[in-house]
């Protein structure tokens, strides 16, 4: 799989959160998925911030999981991406593929 992540203004700060950087909530984080090779995404992953206290411990981020078509099948603090995320550097954000 390759991936690349796009962001909207709100987290215009990615990828250059340092320490104590976190972004604001509205900002928006799509992780796109491809299969090796192809130009069409097989899934997307995605990260919004919340108002604070939707989610304390996790940041106050949803998590989605998107078809290409954008529809979401899953959404909310889901369970395994914020166990996952919690051991991300800054804000709970790994910082994009490398
Ligand atoms: C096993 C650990 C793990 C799990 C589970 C996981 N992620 Fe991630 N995620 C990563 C890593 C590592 C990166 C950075 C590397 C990359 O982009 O592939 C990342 C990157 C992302 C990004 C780009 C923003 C960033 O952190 O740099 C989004 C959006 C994202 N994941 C969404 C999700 C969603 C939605 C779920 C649940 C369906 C999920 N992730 C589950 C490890 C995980």
């Amino acid at each position: 799989m390759e991936a690349e992540v796009r962001v909207n203004a709100a987290a215009a700060a990615y990828p250059a959160l340092g320490p104590g950087r976190v972004l604001p909530p509205g900002a928006a984080l799509v992780e796109y998925h491809y299969a090796a090779g192809s130009a069409d995404p097989v899934t997307l992953l995605a990260m919004v911030k919340r108002h604070a206290g939707y989610d304390p411990d996790g940041g106050d981020w949803e998590y989605l999981i998107l078809t290409p078509q954008g529809t979401s099948a899953h959404r909310g603090a889901l369970p395994p991406c914020k166990r996952c995320h919690a051991d991300a550097p800054h804000d709970h954000l790994f910082g994009g593929p490398r």
